[in-house]
């Protein structure tokens, strides 16, 4: 008897998922086969999608994939993370010693000796890979059949910042699946519909931008997209307001501000990024230091500004809504130099105040004079 197995976080399911699941069952022909979600515990920020709308969506992505297909809720059962070693110990035991096929990424290729247990999975196990284009033959050591042809480089974690940064679901999931993850709101589109009530359309444009912007640079610079998402969606989260109700925003939730009584006096709308700041945490739920520093400084930046921080500085005044020419020279900067790209960006947002007759926060100097010290 041939048992094909199939875990995975599946947050969500995606295409790469499911082309990946077809081949296996054309090439393995299993007598049956489980596909097993991950459990998450529902304390874990990690993964707040609920385990039932994961399974759901795994229903909705296979309906139709082919016969004595399982949809097992092995993990849920077991109530807690559990390693693929004890899956394949549970499919022995409930099939009596099948043989078991284990489908995999080939990211996961790479990685699968650091898993638990890993001699008890090759010693009962076979591995079945998808391989992508450009991937160099993994000589690995141990049972594995590799997928004929290639499978598009897909991530659970790409789609989820698609969605983040963009309010809608990219064509890279099941269109099976979109009804669900609109019904429920998942992946941030719970954040769209609060930007869209509290933000004018031209700002939430604006916000969507530097998202996908911030996600542009994330690859560059080596950050974590989501993380990068999350900064650039809810960067203006605070803007909507007025200059009277920033001002008796901070005051009633104790927001803190460097110089908060001067801004009050001078510039209110530059207490928006700390607001923007204390949403993303309260509102939104992030607790990322990094992400929660780099909405406050977007405006102003700081003496320590993380690579997050100056990539969200940078997008924020170079984003493709941004029309000015600057804009654009910023933009190209950032592909390169990111630091580079931050001084000029910094030189023009002095200028501009300075040109408007506006007042200099001395956030904004002290700036510039660490990126000037500091220079290389
Ligand atoms: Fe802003
Ligand atoms: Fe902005």
């Amino acid at each position: 008897m041939k048992v094909l197995v199939f875990g995975g976080s599946f947050d969500p399911v995606h295409k790469g998922h499911v082309a990946l699941f077809k081949r296996a069952l054309k090439v393995v022909a299993p007598d049956v086969a489980h596909i097993v979600p991950a459990y998450h515990s529902p304390f874990k920020a990690k993964s707040p999608t609920p385990f039932r709308l994961r399974m759901t969506m795994l229903k909705q992505a296979f309906k139709g994939a082919g016969k004595n297909i399982i949809f097992d809720d092995y993990e849920l059962k077991q109530g807690g993370k559990t390693y693929t070693y004890q899956l394949v110990q549970y499919l022995k035991k409930r099939y009596n010693n099948p043989e078991i096929f284990l489908l995999v990424g080939t990211d996961c290729l790479n990685d699968l000796h650091n898993w638990k247990n890993p001699s008890y999975i090759f010693e009962n196990a076979v591995v079945v890979a998808g391989k992508r284009k450009g991937y160099d033959e993994n000589p690995a050591t141990f049972p594995h059949i590799f997928l004929p042809g290639f499978f598009p480089k897909l991530s659970s974690s790409r789609v989820r910042a698609h969605i983040l940064a963009c309010g809608d679901i990219p064509d890279t999931v099941p269109s099976s699946i979109a009804p669900t993850i609109r019904k429920n709101k998942l992946y941030g589109l719970d954040v769209h519909d609060w930007l869209k009530s509290h933000l004018k359309p031209k700002r939430y444009l604006h916000s969507k931008n530097v998202a996908e912007m911030a996600a542009a640079f994330s690859d560059i610079y080596n950050i974590n997209v989501e993380s990068a998402v999350k900064a650039g969606i809810l960067h203006d989260a605070g803007k909507g307001m007025e200059a009277s109700e920033l001002i008796s925003f901070c005051k009633e939730h104790h927001v803190k501000v460097p110089f908060f009584e001067d801004i009050c006096r001078m510039e209110p709308q530059l207490l928006h990024s700390f607001v923007s700041r204390w949403l993303a945490k309260h509102q939104f739920g992030i607790h990322d230091k990094d992400i929660l520093d780099a909405i406050a400084e977007h405006t102003l930046g700081s003496l320590h500004m993380s690579t997050l921080s100056k990539m969200l500085f940078v997008a924020d005044i170079s984003s493709k809504d941004r029309k000015y020419k600057d804009a654009f020279v910023i933009r190209t900067l950032a592909l390169q130099d990111l630091d580079k790209a931050l001084r000029y960006a910094a030189n023009r947002k002095l200028l501009f105040t300075i040109d408007s007759q506006k007042w200099l926060c001395p956030l904004g100097i002290d700036l510039w004079n660490h990126l000037i010290k500091h220079e290389n």
